[in-house]
């Protein structure tokens, strides 16, 4: 079943561009332009707010949707993970979405959660790989995404399948709101669609990765920066480093670096620095010479403008394709995965069954 591939999550990593283009098949027209929901009797226009809740990865991927929404359809976004906000007595006012996101549509928190909102009169939106799981059931917007069956313990394909559904949401919650013309939405559809084309290009660069991944496997620390809808990106890098490798990794938004975690970086720290060209660009990049004042060992995920001018004195760069602000997220979920990958392959770990991980978290 795996093909000529190692692992699952190889594969799963691999599959990316046909699941996401299979994904937004069902979100996008392409011969009208628009965007559109599977679900389209659902009137989005008097969503006053969204309250993401989610788990790990899933969390992730919200997290990236509230720069989204915000930015795109002027809504406000909180977002919590499952766990905290259950308990901390969140106040949900009417006319409010509450967007769940779960592979597995089972995970124990996300679902009470989800039974919370439903009590407190929230529209329930969910975005969820498996069709048939109680999150799937319980939902007033069910979202799927077609990701296909994700055996590796390490989400990856259903992850950038989330953020495909969320940034087709996010445009169709903008047009619904009267803050994206027409003209926008074509605009957004164009650039969601070369998504797969892009991933493509990204996936070209697994050798260059495996190649770097020895770099990376003696570190007992790495830091992953990002800035903006690439900062959760970090988060992820790290997750997916420290759940199958072992090493201990943290993400951090670039501009945190300096209060406080700049104080771990030495010569055996090796960081990780997610950070696509544009208007952010320049931050990151001053942020990358306050690591490399201090002897930070910098990996520059970037593209070739980016690599041309922040490149030099990096241990290692990955160039990524010049992508559209939409659809980073996605494509440089790719690198981020496979270093990880790599380096759990360089250590020797069980990459598809990482130790006391579990695929679905049925319990609290
Ligand atoms: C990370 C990972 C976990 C899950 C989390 C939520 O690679 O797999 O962090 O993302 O347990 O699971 P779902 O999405 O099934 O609710």
């Amino acid at each position: 079943e795996k093909g000529n591939y190692r692992h699952y999550m190889q594969k799963e990593i691999f599959e990316q561009p046909t699941v996401v283009a299979q994904t937004l098949q069902s979100y996008v027209h392409r011969a009208q332009e628009t965007v559109a929901l599977p679900q389209i009797d659902f009137d989005l226009s008097t969503i006053k707010r969204v309250t993401i809740v989610a788990c790990g990865t899933s969390f992730y991927a919200g997290m990236v949707a509230k720069y989204w929404f915000e930015q795109f359809a002027r809504v406000p976004v909180d977002i919590d993970v499952a766990s905290e906000f259950r308990y901390r007595e969140p106040v949900l006012e009417d006319g409010g979405l509450a967007l769940f996101i779960s592979q597995s549509g089972e995970t124990a928190d996300t679902l009470a959660a989800l039974r919370h909102c439903k009590q407190a009169g929230q529209t329930i939106g969910v975005v969820v790989n498996v069709p048939t799981s109680s999150m799937a059931r319980e939902a007033d917007l069910l979202l799927p995404t077609h990701a296909g069956p994700e055996i590796g313990v390490a989400s990856t394909k259903a992850f950038t399948c989330q953020l495909a559904v969320l940034a087709a949401l996010a445009a169709h919650l903008a047009v619904k709101k009267g803050h994206m013309s027409r003209d926008e939405e074509r605009e957004v559809v164009g650039h969601l669609l070369e998504a797969p084309a892009c991933l493509n290009a990204a996936l070209d660069h697994d050798d260059d990765i495996a190649s770097m991944a020895h770099l990376i496997a003696p570190a007992r620390d790495v830091l992953y920066l990002g800035r903006g809808p690439d900062f959760p990106l970090a988060l992820e890098g790290a997750l997916k480093l420290k759940e199958i490798s072992y090493i201990h990794a943290e993400g951090y938004a670039s501009g945190e670096m300096k209060h406080g975690p700049i104080a771990l970086i030495d010569d055996q720290v090796p960081v990780i620095v997610i950070a696509p060209s544009g208007p952010l660009f320049e931050k990151t990049v001053s942020n990358m010479e306050e690591v490399r004042a201090r002897g930070g060992q910098i990996v520059l995920i970037s593209d070739r403008e980016g690599l041309d001018a922040a490149g030099e004195g990096c241990i290692a760069t990955i160039e990524m394709p010049r992508v559209h602000p939409l659809i980073a997220p996605l494509v440089y979920a790719v690198p981020v995965q496979l270093l990880a990958y790599h380096t759990a392959c360089v250590k020797g770990t069980d990459v598809d069954q990482p130790r006391n991980l579990a695929k679905s978290v049925t319990v609290e």
